[in-house]
């Protein structure tokens, strides 16, 4: 809608968005009229995440819808989505047919959306624990061509893909409880705690994870993870004791890390 764009920055600026200008023209264009901008604003001020008031997120490239109370995509997780998309086209040519691959613990269905637009004939499915996010996840599923199931990481998934999943990929809760309360007040009051959560060492998820994946992988196929860097020793040992041939990358740029477990071929 056409607002004034200047007082619209004054307002957000006043109730402490950092990047005024910006949200003041993605509010504009997202609102139909001056009631749907007003709450919108109110949502704001609220402490809501831009991305949940505006309804989307451009992930990697991709639109991704997002509900409240549904984990927002963070920019860093690019590098783990690239990784996967790189390994899916990698085993794409090597095994000469489209891949199967499993986002656990999808959130919107931000990760699988981008392999399931990115890799041609993939069967993606994803899975969460938290029925909103799985509503979510199952909008843009609809959108982007992937499978959504309400289940705990990989148990729930369909059995006829056991032994048959050439990438799980993965951005589990990865923070530890002890952690919690120094996030930003709008991540502990907007996002859903299972969302965050990784328990004591921050990896309670990541190695349940771990120990379900080699039951789901095809030889020689790879499961990865997001976790931060300070995680990483302790995450390749976990990979480890699941059988799993472990290995890490660090981006430097966003300080990510993601590392990954591969089923070894016999
Ligand atoms: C950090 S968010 C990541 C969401 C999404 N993959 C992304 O990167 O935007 C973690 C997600 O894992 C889900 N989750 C937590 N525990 C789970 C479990 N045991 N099984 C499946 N999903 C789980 C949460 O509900 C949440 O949506």
């Amino acid at each position: 809608m056409r607002t004034d764009l200047t007082s619209l920055a004054d307002r957000l600026r006043a109730i402490g968005c950092v990047f005024a200008e910006d949200e003041a023209r993605l509010l504009a264009d997202a609102a139909h009229d001056v009631a749907q901008l007003d709450d919108m604003v109110g949502q704001r001020a609220a402490g809501r995440p831009l991305e949940t008031v505006l309804g989307s997120v451009t992930f990697c490239g991709v639109t991704i819808a997002l509900h409240p109370g549904v984990f927002v995509p963070r920019p860093r997780t690019r590098f783990l989505a690239e990784r996967a998309v790189a390994s899916c086209l990698a085993r794409q040519s090597s095994d000469r047919q489209p891949p199967v691959v499993v986002d656990a613990c999808t959130g919107s269905g931000a990760l699988a959306a981008v392999v399931a637009s990115r890799v041609g004939g993939a069967t993606v499915l994803a899975s969460d624990v938290d029925p909103v996010a799985v509503a979510c996840a199952t909008a843009n599923g609809a959108r982007y061509g992937f499978s959504v199931y309400l289940c705990d990481l990989m148990d729930g998934l369909p059995e006829e893909f056991r032994g048959r999943v050439s990438v799980i990929v993965a951005n589990v809760p990865y923070v530890p409880t002890g952690q919690l309360p120094y996030l930003p007040r709008d991540v502990r009051e907007h996002e859903p705690l299972r969302a965050l959560d990784g328990g004591t060492s921050g990896l309670d998820v990541f190695g349940r994870l771990c120990r379900a994946a080699p039951s789901w992988l095809a030889p020689g196929a790879v499961m990865m993870s997001e976790v931060s860097p300070a995680q990483v020793p302790q995450a390749l040992a976990v990979l480890e004791g699941a059988g799993l041939a472990p290995s890490a990358a660090v981006d430097p740029t966003s300080a990510t890390a993601v590392v990954e477990g591969c089923r070894p071929n016999r």
